[in-house]
């Protein structure tokens, strides 16, 4: 075992854990100062903010594989216009019972999840 691997292995651990805690009171700040990072979803209940990168995780694990990694479609429909066809309710409620060969994913991701998706994909218009 060389020397320096479990210093080096605790240093970037150290360091990985203060970034997750710095990005975490980040995106707790109340809209201070950072909300040119985030454009507000322009429909629907007036505060609710995309927050583009928990929705494109929760994309990427569930969605990915009938929608295309670019939104593209593929089993499922094209999302990168789906706002201008659906409000952001329909959008919910599709993800939440599924239908017309979709999977409900009401019992595998939370209504939180299933609303952070619902409010960045409103906003693909
Ligand atoms: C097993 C494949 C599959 C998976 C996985 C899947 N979908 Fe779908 N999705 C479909 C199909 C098929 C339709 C078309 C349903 C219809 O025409 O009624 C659809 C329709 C939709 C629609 C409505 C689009 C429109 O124009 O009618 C939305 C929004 C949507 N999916 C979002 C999602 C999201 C978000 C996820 C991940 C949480 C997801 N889907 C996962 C297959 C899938």
């Amino acid at each position: 075992m060389k020397k320096w691997f479990v210093p080096g292995i605790l240093t970037a651990c150290c360091l990985l854990a203060i970034l997750l805690v710095f990005f975490s009171l980040r995106e707790d700040e109340p809209s201070g100062g950072s909300h040119e990072a985030a454009p507000s979803a322009t429909a629907g209940e007036g505060a609710a903010t995309v927050d583009a990168e928990a929705a494109t995780a929760i994309y990427k694990a569930n969605c990915i594989s009938c929608h295309g990694d670019q939104l593209q479609g593929g089993m499922g429909p094209a999302l990168t216009q789906v706002g201008a066809e659906m409000s952001q309710d329909d959008i919910h409620k599709q993800i939440a019972n599924g239908g017309g060969g979709m999977p409900a994913f009401k019992g595998r991701l939370s209504d939180e999840e299933i609303n952070t998706v619902a409010v960045w994909l409103a906003s693909k218009k």
